[in-house]
């Protein structure tokens, strides 16, 4: 009985290590930036760090700031789709690197 009881508790803890394993894996790899090749180091620099949620999350911390001299500036100003590979609007880049992201 107490060696059932060993084995349960190493089960346990298999199960635990690979729970835990699994779910750093998903963080930290995500799925990768759609563009096979990035015109800026900003976008550069997230998408090797961590994938498009990355790119999704300085994204979002550069509109905050492009808002506060372009009031009306939305994801949609520059990205003909939010979703998806991000398609860009003809002079989406253009602005883009005019905010000072080179
Ligand atoms: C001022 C223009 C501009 C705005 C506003 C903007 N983006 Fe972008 N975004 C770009 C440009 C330009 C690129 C590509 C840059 C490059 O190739 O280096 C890009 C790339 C991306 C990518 C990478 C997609 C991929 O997988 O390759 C994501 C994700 C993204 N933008 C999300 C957003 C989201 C979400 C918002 C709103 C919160 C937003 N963007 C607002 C210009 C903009």
């Amino acid at each position: 009985m107490a060696k059932l009881g060993f084995f349960t508790l190493i089960a346990a803890f298999i199960g635990t290590l690979t729970i835990v394993g699994l779910t750093s894996n998903d963080a930290s790899a995500g799925k990768p930036c759609s563009r096979a090749k990035t015109e800026t180091k900003f976008l550069g620099n997230a998408c090797k760090k961590g994938g498009q949620d990355e790119a999704k999350k300085v994204m979002k911390a550069f509109l905050k700031d492009y808002k506060k001299t372009h009031a009306a500036a939305t994801c949609t100003t520059c990205h003909a789709k939010v979703g998806g590979a991000y398609p860009l609007k003809p002079d989406g880049l253009r602005l883009f690197k005019e905010a000072g992201n080179l």
